[in-house]
């Protein structure tokens, strides 16, 4: 999907973050301050997507399970535990700067260029007697005019000259001189400025804590977790010792993580806040690899479950080499975005690594008693790692689509829906009066919304025609909606007295329903 048509791929993509934007499903966060890179807000749609697919994913790990507790741990983290963990040493990406623009970028990511790259010493300005010397290259590639080096250089220049009225096209250029380059990381791909060195970038963010705290408080430093993780392991004698847990045993928890990413993009993809769900299954050293391959499965179930298809995702076995090095075996489960195919979730096999880390730091034993075998044991753990902002991105890309159908008149209209499953759906059912201004409609609407908001969230809306309700609806997700009419009122009989239209967003097909018979028959499907 995502290679066949990029520019197709770019305007999908702009029309699902038009659609959330409007429907509100997903709001820039600040935005009327003109914006908090990184953060994202959920509105009243997006927050019940959300907390459905929170509520799923515990239902089936948690509640379903009899072998895994949950848990909600604290959000600003010690740092000791971090430091345990390596994430204070660490927990970095390489990023380089723009040396024209300022812009920061992953090192890693910065597409290889080849060409020839126009090297300068320094420049000069006759008229008031101004020089700089400092190296500076602009890489021209095929087809570019070479003059755009010397622009680009001049502009670089510029930034050091002390009176910003001169203008940067007055300025000589000192010591130029070619290079030809090949598959070159060092050059910015928007300008083809030279970038800075690449150096190592901490991905926490910081703080400091208490009333008397300042920077220079090393004691007070504490971080806002990068990971939910941690509090798994550094809770897990507390959570074993509370409760009678028998290996192999889970721990799950869903909530935020914070990461100073460099790069921010892909609307909510890469943010600097967002909320993982992660699960540590802890179990005896010889069932790591075959928990690992279960877990796998059992994840992919999952996503099929909330209406991800299994071909549109994507298992990557990671190679030896580039799994962290205490790992012996690490999937990622990989989407097909329209901007390309991108991690939801990682399912690894890490060892014993987290807890002989903090067993040796904090000096506190973390083992425990095997009954079975009458010994002690520091347990192995398979952890599968998902991002619900991801996957809240993923069900709406794979419920995005664009149909022409002819309406209720015979015309041929576009109609633009979400079809996510109904379990995941926001809105579970529309309810319509067919005419706002007959109270005997609008009181009998008015009842089955009544009967069935403590079990769902339903939509009542009385406003402009019948079809527009519908679309309203299609656009948000919605899977049923309810129409009551003189047919329910037993203007046409008693056969059809107290029955309802009840019309399927993905088929807009109607059938006649009992309203005694609603609940369950819309309890079924979206459970
Ligand atoms: N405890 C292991 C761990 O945190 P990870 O691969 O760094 O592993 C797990 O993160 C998942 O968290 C990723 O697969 C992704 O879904 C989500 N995630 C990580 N960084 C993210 C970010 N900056 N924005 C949104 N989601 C992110």
């Amino acid at each position: 999907m995502s290679e066949a048509n990029p520019e197709k791929n770019t305007a999908l993509m702009e029309k699902i973050v038009s659609l959330c934007k409007r429907r509100g499903f997903i709001f820039q966060s600040a935005e009327i301050y003109g914006g908090l890179n990184g953060c994202w807000d959920y509105g009243p749609l997006g927050a019940e997507l959300k907390r459905n697919l929170k509520e799923y994913w515990w239902r089936k790990n948690v509640q379903e399970r009899e072998d895994i507790v949950g848990l909600d741990g604290s959000i600003l983290t010690h740092q000791e535990v971090l430091k345990a963990s390596g994430h204070v040493g660490g927990f970095s990406d390489p990023m380089c700067d723009c040396l024209l623009s300022k812009a920061r970028l992953r090192a890693d990511q910065i597409e290889s260029q080849s060409g020839t790259a126009y090297w300068f010493i320094g420049a000069s300005h006759a008229d008031s007697d101004w020089s700089v010397e400092r190296e500076y290259a602009v890489l021209v590639t095929e087809g570019q005019d070479e003059n755009k080096a010397r622009k680009t250089a001049r502009q670089y220049y510029a930034q050091f000259l002390p009176d910003k009225q001169i203008s940067p096209k007055t300025l000589e250029l000192a010591g130029e001189r070619t290079e030809l380059v090949e598959e070159s990381t060092r050059f910015n791909p928007e300008n083809g400025s030279l970038l800075t060195e690449a150096r190592e970038f901490n991905l926490m963010f910081k703080t400091t804590m208490g009333a008397s705290a300042d920077e220079s408080d090393e004691s007070s430093v504490a971080y806002l977790r990068p990971e939910t993780a941690q509090t798994i392991f550094t809770q897990f004698k507390n959570v074993v010792e509370t409760n009678r847990l028998k290996l192999p045993f889970g721990i799950a928890q869903i909530g935020k993580s914070f990461r100073n990413e460099i790069n921010p993009r892909n609307y909510t993809f890469r943010s600097r806040e967002f909320e993982q769900m992660e699960i540590e299954f802890f179990c005896r050293e010889e069932d790591g690899l075959a928990l690992t391959d279960e877990w796998l499965e059992r994840r992919l179930k999952f996503y099929e479950e909330i209406g991800i298809p299994r071909e549109h995702l994507h298992v990557v076995d990671i190679p030896d080499g580039e799994r962290a090095h205490y790992s012996k075996k690490t999937y990622d489960i990989e989407y097909e975005f329209p901007f390309g195919i991108q991690e939801l979730e990682g399912v690894a096999y890490r060892g014993a690594y987290d807890l002989t880390k903090h067993q040796e730091h904090s000096g506190k034993p973390l083992e425990l008693f095997d009954d079975e075998r009458k010994e002690k044991v520091l347990p192995h753990v398979v952890e599968p790692s998902a991002g619900c902002d991801r996957t809240i991105l993923a069900l709406i890309c794979e419920a995005y689509d664009e149909e022409s159908i002819t309406n209720e008149q015979g015309k041929v209209e576009e109609r633009t829906l979400l079809r996510f499953s109904p379990r995941m759906a926001p809105i579970k059912v529309g309810i319509f009066p067919l005419l706002k201004n007959k109270p005997e409609l609008v009181e009998k609407a008015r009842e089955i919304q009544e009967m069935l908001s403590p079990f769902m969230n339903v939509y009542y809306d009385e406003a402009a025609a019948i079809g527009r309700r519908y679309r309203r609806q299609d656009e948000i997700g919605t899977p049923f909606c309810v129409t009551v009419d003189f047919d329910t009122l037993g203007e046409s009989g008693d056969e059809a007295k107290d029955t309802v239209t009840l019309r399927e967003r993905d088929s807009m097909s109607q059938q006649r329903i009992s309203i005694s018979e609603l609940r369950s028959f819309l309890l079924d499907r979206i459970q």
